[in-house]
């Protein structure tokens, strides 16, 4: 078994969750927003990455997490961090591998996301999971004001295939979606 693995995320994550969420964002999710994704959004899906074996003392299990929705034939990436000490392991790129497979098998056929133009490691990411940059969208971000970039994946499946074999070889285990 890997040292991670990704399961579906329940309400009573979300104190976890709203840590993370503040240290790795300068304009976080609220609890209710998060609430909202977690237990009030048809549309909503949240993943988690958890240790399988315990940290260090007083180190968190939930190290990751990916909020993202399905919305008929799109799916639409709303809100991913992985916690600093647990960063370059692949676990965000898995998280979003699992994603794209919960979309696609729901006839999801292409995938989007909004990011900070700022943040260079995201979107080498989603480079290396095939996205690509379509538009920019002027001051969409504040705090600071920033630019985001609309990134697509169109279509999803061929992707996502060859998303899966590079997780397969970074060892965590998958469980599925509900
Ligand atoms: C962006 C973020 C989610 C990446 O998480 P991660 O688990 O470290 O990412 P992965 O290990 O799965 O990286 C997969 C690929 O993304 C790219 N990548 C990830 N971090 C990178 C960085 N700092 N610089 C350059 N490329 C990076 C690389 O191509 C990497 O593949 P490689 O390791 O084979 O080179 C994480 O840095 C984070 O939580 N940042 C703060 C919150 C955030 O920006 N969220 C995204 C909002 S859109």
């Amino acid at each position: 078994m890997g040292e991670w693995v990704i399961e579906p995320a329940t309400v009573e994550s979300l104190p976890d969750i709203l840590q993370i969420e503040e240290a790795c964002f300068s304009s976080p999710w609220t609890r209710k927003m998060l609430e909202a994704e977690l237990s009030g959004n048809r549309f909503a899906h949240f993943l988690l990455a958890k240790r399988t074996t315990p940290g260090d003392v007083g180190s968190p299990s939930i190290i990751g997490y990916l909020c993202f929705w399905i919305i008929f034939e799109e799916v639409r990436l709303m809100n991913l961090a992985v916690i600093e000490s647990m960063r370059h392991k692949g676990i965000a790129k898995a998280l979003v591998s699992q994603a794209l497979e919960a979309g696609a098998a729901q006839a999801g056929m292409r995938a989007l996301l909004e990011v900070r133009a700022s943040n260079h490691a995201a979107q080498a990411l989603y480079r290396s999971l095939g996205f690509c940059a379509v538009t920019t969208r002027p001051a969409y971000y504040t705090n600071p004001l920033e630019d985001a970039v609309l990134m697509e994946l169109d279509p999803i499946v061929s992707e996502s295939a060859q998303v899966t074999e590079a997780f397969g070889r970074d060892g965590g285990r998958i469980t599925p979606l509900q």
